[in-house]
């Protein structure tokens, strides 16, 4: 039986900082609304000429080095992304260019904020499969490239980051658990993008329009979160038989902090048990969680054998769960 397990985290946010209170002086809006709401006080903002895969080439270096293997070891690169660098190719095969991991496959994945448990299912199974040994997850965006900052009802949320894990192959019963993926198309025009893509190729007309910002119905979407990530979360538990008592850490998408002490509430996670990374770097949707991750393996907070669950939430609508036994 093969089992997959993270042998390293890696994350990475650009230089620039936006706090609320620049905030304050481009729309109207005030650093109190923004951190009672949503927990954020400052967001990290990607240069101009700062694309998708720049973040990520540093996040996956760090998550190599901590993993100590050579990007040459790689077999395959999954990156989550909402925000590829262009249409075609891939944001993987950038990075795989730009790391020099001549063996690796590469392929992106569009899950939006579920993104990177996405990509974790899916490296999982294909180690779990004996077909790859070294596989590079990447959940990596810059949504400031697709924010309309003169809308007060999302600019304030998000930030540009990304997180990497490298999953490799052991016997011993460790790594991930399980996960459960879920999505709803129903629900797609809750957060979207309207044009740029086949429906709505780029024109002076969509341009105009603002048609390439991301538009959302935050408070439809917030309900619906809380909900379905308390189910996820119950899902991953029981089918592994787990009690959710007996998780360590619980790392959910960093999109407000209210959803998630309302998630907490629900399932009697003590504060303790919850990594927050919102405060200094917003919604960075699919790098969220995996940057969360890699501050707390960095700082030498999870130890083997603790249980981590994951939990996330994002446009599609799509949600997952997942549980890794580190
Ligand atoms: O990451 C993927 C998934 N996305 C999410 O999970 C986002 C989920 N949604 C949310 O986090 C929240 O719904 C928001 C933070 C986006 C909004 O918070 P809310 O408590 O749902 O506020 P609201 O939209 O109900 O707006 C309340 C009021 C409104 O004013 P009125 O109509 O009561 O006069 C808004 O116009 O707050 C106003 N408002 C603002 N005021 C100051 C909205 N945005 C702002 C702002 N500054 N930036």
């Amino acid at each position: 039986m093969k089992y997959t397990y993270i042998a390293g985290t890696g994350s990475y946010v650009p230089d620039e900082i936006i706090s609320n209170f620049a905030l304050e002086k481009m729309i109207d809006t005030s650093d109190e609304w923004i951190r009672t709401r949503t927990g954020i006080v400052e967001r990290h903002i990607a240069r101009k000429d700062e694309a998708t895969s720049d973040l990520a080439v540093k996040a996956a270096q760090s998550a190599l080095e901590d993993a100590g293997l050579e990007a040459n070891d790689l077999d395959l690169i999954i990156t989550a992304t909402v925000t590829p660098d262009m249409l075609f190719p891939s944001t993987g095969c950038m990075v795989q260019k730009k790391i020099d991991a001549r063996k690796a496959a590469a392929f992106d994945i569009s899950a939006a904020c579920s993104g990177f448990l996405y990509a974790l299912e899916v490296g999982d199974q294909l180690i779990k499969s004996g077909q790859y040994q070294n596989i590079l997850i990447l959940g990596a965006d810059t949504l400031s490239k697709i924010t309309d900052w003169t809308d007060r009802n999302t600019c304030i949320l998000f930030g540009d980051g990304a997180g990497a894990v490298i999953l490799r192959t052991r016997e011993k019963e460790q790594g991930v658990l399980c996960s459960h993926l879920y999505s709803d198309g129903a629900m797609s025009e809750m957060l979207q993008v309207p044009a740029g893509g086949s429906l709505r190729p780029a024109s002076e007309e969509t341009v105009q329009n603002r048609l390439h910002y991301i538009t959302m119905k935050g408070n439809e979407i917030f309900k619906t979160a809380i909900k379905a990530m308390t189910e996820a979360i119950e899902q991953a538990a029981s089918s592994v038989g787990i009690p959710i008592d007996n998780i360590d850490f619980f790392i959910f998408h960093q999109a407000n902090t209210r959803i998630i002490n309302a998630v907490a509430q629900r399932l009697s996670i003590p504060e303790n048990k919850i990594p927050l990374t919102i405060q200094k770097y917003g919604n960075t949707s699919t790098a969220s969680m995996p940057i969360t991750l890699d501050e707390l393996n960095k700082n030498g907070k999870v130890h083997q054998g603790d249980i981590v669950c994951f939990a996330a939430f994002g446009g599609g609508l799509t949600w997952a769960s997942s549980l890794v036994r580190w």
